[in-house]
């Protein structure tokens, strides 16, 4: 696989566009303009119109086979339709097809993966094109399948060769055959359209939900594009045209430090306002006190930041060469800047942390996580509020001095309604969602609780598992650890947490507020994604008794029938499963991993509180 040839100007394309009419020697040709997707390229072989390997690009000549992982991209097709492929070539499934194709993570995606990682406190990806790249590495095929990687396609070759004339034909011929091609790419007949497309979509990048880094052009016909050939590297019948970086300089005024829920300390550069990919930029992070030694940044520097995706912006570099001399240097602090006790930096560790936990700061970002959307979804409850609600008042004590205080809220109402920004209408409300809230369910609960390590996903595995706090509470570290995707480190987060005696106080002060503490019988967390789908179970399934796998299904609002029909969207195939695999593959039901991979990413669960451990890795599911 060979690259591109970059170039940044349009005055480069239109240099480039006169060589290529140079080379071809006077034959015509159009130009098709493809959005250039940042992420990693993948080719995908097709024998026999069955997907067989996957293989990433490597250094261009050699990659890494990653077919296991490209099954799980629901956008490639695992199987070519006879008819679509036979219609192309004549010759119906017989040799090899390669497609080649841009492997992105959706910004959506992106941003809930590094949530998710902030909130086991792993290190977030600094970019979706990162992250793509990571995923596709994974050893595990279930992570891959759960982070929803998607692909867009954009070469075609059969027997190595291009199938059609004109490239453009390609894209169409893919789109035909089932595969995904960005709807956005368009035929210009001169370089002058080329060069439009390319402003366009610089200024339409953001409306986006992946991430484009430039536009590729290509000679359309395939003739001249042989005509033109390659060079070692590149074929000179593309380029690709790079938008500038969402780089910028600016100047970094201040360091100041934050203190979040666990008590991690958070140095963030205050910066000089910047325009930045559309948005003013005027604080960055710099993660710790090892980051901020490795950037070796100093007050007054100028330096470089980054913004990719929707995440926080980064400080990318210092650039010395801009130094006066009167820049001064930063000192981490030794001590909570909000309440003033020793800060904690354990042994190997990045992150110093404020053990207080009566810290207000602790507090008051708890209660925003408590009540956040993913967890007790109080809305009422936002930062002014809280701030109001954990101050001290003049009996010395606040209003809130836990999460278990908000239940008693009731009982204040009237010094409620005497805050700034509240009446007797939006005291009621706040109440009322207050209320409402004791009904979140176990698995938000475990959530709200902001457990070290336990996210939203970890939180909906380990209720689904223990069903009520009670059994969580008293569970070792062993018992943790055994369940699937439950790591030691999350085990032994969940132990500590719970040895902590006033940790238990909490919660036995939230039972006694009303707050649920239990599974809630019917659909909490596991939600009826079987809805409307009729399965058939057959042969042993390992691990999973056939009453328990019934009773899997239809809590999920699926049917489970005797005997396999058209009607049949899913056979569940354990070992020796005889007659109904063979009937199910009759009637043509599709085969095969994409099936399992269904039922997976069923129960992997984008709806919240469905673990993968609840089927066993052994069955064998064809849709
Ligand atoms: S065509 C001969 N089309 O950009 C290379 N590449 O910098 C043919 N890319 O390695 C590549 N979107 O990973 C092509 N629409 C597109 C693309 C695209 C992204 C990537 C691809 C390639 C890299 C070159």
């Amino acid at each position: 696989m060979l690259s591109l040839d970059n170039s940044y100007s349009v005055e480069d394309l239109g240099d480039w566009a006169r060589r290529c009419e140079k080379l071809a020697g006077g034959e015509r040709f159009d130009y098709v303009a493809e959005l250039k997707i940042d992420g990693l390229s993948l080719s995908l072989i097709y024998e026999d119109g069955l997907l067989v390997r996957a293989v990433t690009r490597g250094d261009g000549m050699r990659g890494e086979v990653v077919t296991g992982n490209a099954r799980t991209i629901r956008s490639i097709p695992l199987r070519l339709s006879e008819q679509a492929v036979g219609g192309a070539r004549g010759d119906g499934l017989a040799g090899e097809i390669e497609v080649r194709g841009e492997v992105f993570l959706p910004a959506e995606v992106f941003e809930r993966i590094n949530r998710e990682r902030e909130e086991q406190e792993l290190p977030v990806f600094a970019n979706p094109r990162n992250a793509a790249s990571g995923t596709m590495r994974q050893l595990d095929p279930r992570i891959v399948a759960d982070r929803q990687l998607d692909i867009f396609c954009y070469q075609l070759l059969f027997d190595g060769v291009p199938a059609f004339g004109k490239h453009s034909r390609s894209l169409e011929w893919m789109r035909e055959c089932g595969f995904k091609v960005n709807p956005h790419y368009r035929e210009c007949q001169d370089i002058a359209a080329v060069i439009g497309y390319c402003r366009e979509w610089g200024e339409r990048r953001d409306d986006l939900n992946y991430e484009i880094d430039g536009v590729v052009v290509k000679v359309n016909q395939v003739g001249v594009q042989e005509d033109l050939g390659s060079t070692a590297k590149s074929p000179r019948w593309a380029i690709a045209y790079k938008f500038p970086a969402r780089q910028v300089s600016t100047r970094l005024l201040d360091v100041i430090y934050q203190v979040g829920r666990t008590g991690a300390v958070t140095p963030v550069a205050v910066l000089e306002p910047v325009l930045l990919g559309g948005t003013t930029v005027s604080r960055a992070s710099l993660h710790n006190d090892d980051e901020m030694k490795r950037l070796g940044v100093l007050r007054g520097d100028h330096v470089f930041i980054e913004k990719s995706g929707e995440i926080i912006p980064q400080v990318l570099k210092v650039i010395a060469e801009r130094r006066t001399g009167e820049e001064e240097p930063f000192a981490f602090p030794h001590d909570c800047p909000v309440c003033g006790t020793s800060l904690v930096r354990p042994e190997g560790e990045a992150v110093a942390r404020c053990p207080n936990r009566g810290c207000p700061a602790r507090l008051r970002e708890g209660l925003l996580h408590f009540a956040g959307r993913r967890a007790m979804r109080i809305d009422g409850l936002g930062e002014a509020l809280v701030d109001q609600l954990i101050a001290v008042r003049e009996n010395g004590l606040p209003l809130v001095g836990d999460y278990a205080d908000l239940y008693r809220l009731r009982e204040r109402r009237e010094d409620l309604i005497r805050l700034e920004r509240m009446g007797p209408k939006s005291v009621d409300n706040l109440l009322a969602q207050i209320d409402a809230s004791r009904e979140a369910g176990l698995a938000r609960l475990i959530f709200a609780l902001g457990i070290r390590h336990v996210g939203e996903r970890t939180a909906a595995i380990l209720a689904a598992h223990f069903e009520e706090i009670g059994r969580l509470a008293v569970a070792g570290v062993e018992e943790l650890a055994a369940i699937h995707e439950i790591g030691e480190v999350v085990a032994a987060s969940v132990r500590d947490w719970f040895a902590d005696e006033e940790n238990c106080l909490l919660i036995e002060r939230l039972g006694a507020a009303g707050v649920s503490m239990r599974l809630a019988s019917g659909t909490e967390s596991r939600s009826r994604n079987f809805e409307g789908q009729q399965f058939v179970l057959t042969g042993t399934l390992p691990g999973l008794k056939r009453d328990e796998a019934k009773a899997f299904i239809e809590s999920r609002g699926g049917r489970v029938n005797s005997g396999v029909s058209k009607n049949t969207n899913y056979l569940v195939a354990g070992e020796d499963s005889g007659s109904k695999l063979s009937r199910a593959r009759e009637l043509g039901i599709e085969g095969g991993e994409r099936g399992i991979n269904c039922l997976r990413q069923f129960a992997l669960g984008s709806a919240a509180g469905i673990g993968s451990h609840e089927l066993p890795e052994q069955v064998v599911v064809v849709s």
